[in-house]
Formats: structure tokens, sequence, C-alpha cells
């Protein structure tokens, strides 16, 4: 028993193991609902300031960790560093949602950096190492990055928006400059990846926030091709890693996000569940799918929502997560109440 009590579960379930109860980490698990968050962005005084810093993000990176023993850890940090990076210039205003300068063509894209300059990211791997020092041997530590497509979009736009109009847009008129901007980000994020579980990340998941907009003869050249890429190159350079991809909005297509050597699918809260893991092969991992909703509302509607989850799942690697992130109303207490009620499953 001893032995196995220092195993980390996550990492179990995405070796295809079925793993009871389920493992638990909440996307944006460090973020708005916790005080001691808002406390440690206050003395940060931005949030780049809060990515940026060692310190600071190793210890919003831990609070959830401290607060509630989640078997995972994510990295503290955005998928909007990587433009940052690059030369997008990155920013997150009081009450506005993130900013980048746009690049909306080909010389927009010539006044980015060709290919990442990792040591401008140094300190979020600097964190990793932190973070990997500090944490439970139990806990898994996941790093992650945005997929190209939804970081084109914020890219394009500069900012975020409803459906990804100007990013759409682009595909269309301007396909060479699309290409190319997928292509940096590709190469990017493989480099980026491979750096944060070269310094201690376990596993890494690439956020495809905004598949949901890409019709069905954009999916492919614009969404699945990229992260298939991403994850042969990272697994070319890591081999064994292990990569979780959520593609929100494309819940019919969960097999398809699988076969390209996916070890864990998110799924959304759109997503029928029972529906959409008949679809994936047996030894990949779920992950996800609780409406965050629910976790706002807590009571009987969130232990319901819980044991449906539990209910679908049961007997197959499944990671328990929301799907989408926590929202800034939770209440600290149905986080606690929704742990509870997973581990006396
Ligand atoms: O999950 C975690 O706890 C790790 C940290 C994390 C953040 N962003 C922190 C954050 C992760 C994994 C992300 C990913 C991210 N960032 C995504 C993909 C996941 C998703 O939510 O779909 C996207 C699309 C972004 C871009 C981004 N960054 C947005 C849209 C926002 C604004 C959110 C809002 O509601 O205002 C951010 C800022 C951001 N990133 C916050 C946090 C905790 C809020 C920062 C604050 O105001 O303190």
């Amino acid at each position: 028993m001893a032995a196995i009590a220092t195993e980390k579960a996550i990492m179990r379930v995405l070796d295809g193991e079925a793993v009871w109860p389920p493992p638990v980490w909440i996307m944006r698990q460090a973020g708005r609902y916790l005080p001691e968050y808002l406390a440690t962005r206050a003395e940060a005084g931005s949030f780049t300031t809060l990515c940026y810093t060692p310190g600071f993000a190793t210890e919003v990176t831990l609070q959830p960790i401290r607060r509630y023993g989640f078997d995972g850890s994510i990295l503290f940090s955005d998928i909007l560093v990587v433009p940052d990076a690059l030369g997008a210039e990155f920013r997150l205003d009081a009450g506005e949602g993130p900013r980048l300068r746009p690049t909306t063509d080909r010389a927009g894209l010539d006044r980015l950096a060709s290919a990442l300059p990792l040591e401008r990211l140094e300190p979020v791997l600097q964190a990793v190492r932190l973070i990997r020092a500090r944490l439970p041997a139990e806990t898994t530590l996941l790093g992650f990055c945005g997929a190209p497509w939804t970081v084109a979009a914020y890219m394009i736009a500069g900012r975020g928006t409803p459906d990804q109009g100007p990013a759409r847009e682009a595909a269309q008129s301007d396909p060479g400059f699309m290409a190319a901007l997928i292509d940096l980000l590709v190469e990017s994020s493989i480099v980026y990846l491979s750096a944060q579980l070269e310094a201690g990340a376990d596993a890494v998941q690439i956020f495809e926030s905004h598949a949901g907009s890409l019709s069905p003869d954009r999916l492919g050249p614009l969404s699945l091709e990229p992260i298939g890429r991403i994850i042969a190159g990272v697994t070319a350079r890591r081999p064994g890693a292990k990569v979780i991809v959520f593609p929100r909005g494309q819940g019919e297509r969960l097999a398809e996000y699988a076969a390209l050597g996916a070890a864990g699918i998110g799924i959304d809260q759109e997503t029928d569940l029972s529906a959409a893991i008949t679809t994936l092969p047996a030894a990949v991992a779920s992950q996800g799918n609780l409406d965050p909703t629910l976790l706002v509302q807590g009571g009987k509607a969130l232990d319901e929502g819980v044991d449906r989850v539990l209910e679908a799942v049961r007997g197959r690697p499944h990671i328990f997560n929301l799907g989408h992130g926590i929202t800034k109303e939770t209440p600290v207490e149905n986080v606690a109440r929704l742990l509870k009620r997973i581990r006396e499953s």
C-alpha cells in the first residue's frame, strides 16, 4: 500500500488504468474564486507580473493544492505567454479580457520572432521547477499551452472574440498567412511543451478552447493536423510524454483527436459523456464534463451532477474535472463538497 500511495493517480489514468475513485483537478483551479489568489494578484499588481515572477506563479499554483489537496496541479500561467514571447505584447487590464498587438497579415507575422525565444519564458520554466520541488510526490504537475488555432484566433483579433470571426476570415482570405502563423505556433508549442516537461511537468494539456467555431472542412488543417504535429514533435523529443487534448466544442469528433496520439481527452459540458466515451479507445483517458454552474449552485444539484459523471465513467480511465474553467462566482465550500463526494464514492 505504501508504494501505491506515492504513485501519481493522474499518471496511472493517463497510462490507461481505471483508478477509482477517479483523481481530480479543476481547470482554472488557481483563480479568482480563491481569496488567497486575489490577495497574491493584488500584491503582484498585474496578471503578467503574476505569470512572469517565479515566486508568485509558484505561490498561486500551490494555493488550491494546499486548500483542497487536488490530485493534479496545473502550472499557473496563460496560453498567451507564447504570442507574448514571440513579440505580440500580451496584457490583461482590470475589467477587460486579454489584449495582444494584432497580427493580421504576412507583414505582421514578419514583425514577430521566426522561432520561439525560449529564454523569454525562462521565468515560467523556473516556476515549473519550483512547483515540482514543493508539490507532494503524489500530485501530478500539468504543464500546458493553447492549440495553434485557439492562440491564432487571439493573435489575429488582438483580443477574445465571440466566434473567432477575424481568424476565420483570415483563413478564408489569406490561407498562406494563416498556414504560416499556424506553423510558427506548432513549432513554438513543441519547444515550449518539451521545455515544461524537461523542467518537471509530468504531463501537458493542449487547450483547443475555440475548436467549436471551426467548420468540418477547416477542422483538419487548422486544428487536428497542427495538434497532431505538436504531439508527434513532443513525443519525438520526450518519448513516452503524456498529452491531454481539450477540443472544446467538438464533442462529436473526440475520437479523431484521440487518434492523434493523445493519452487523455478533455470533454466539455455540452457533450453527452456516456455517448462520447464509447467513441474513445479503452486506454485513452477521458477528463472533465461536469457543468461549472453546478459548482456555483452546490448542494443536491452538485451532488447529482458528480454522481452522473461517476456513473458514466465507472470502470474506465477518467480524470474528474469540469467541462470548462471554474467561474469566479464559485463558493469555496462547494469545491470542498465536490472533492468529498468524489472521494467517498
Ligand atoms: O487552470 C489554471 O488554473 C491554470 C492557469 C490558466 C489560466 N489561463 C489563468 C488565467 C490556464 C490553463 C489558462 C488557459 C487559457 N487562457 C485559455 C484556455 C482555457 C479556457 O479557459 O478556455 C484561454 C482561452 C486563455 C486566455 C485568457 N486568459 C482569457 C480568456 C482570460 C480572461 C478570463 C476572464 O474571465 O477575464 C485570461 C486571463 C486569466 N488566465 C485569468 C486566469 C486565472 C484571470 C486573471 C485575473 O483577472 O486574475
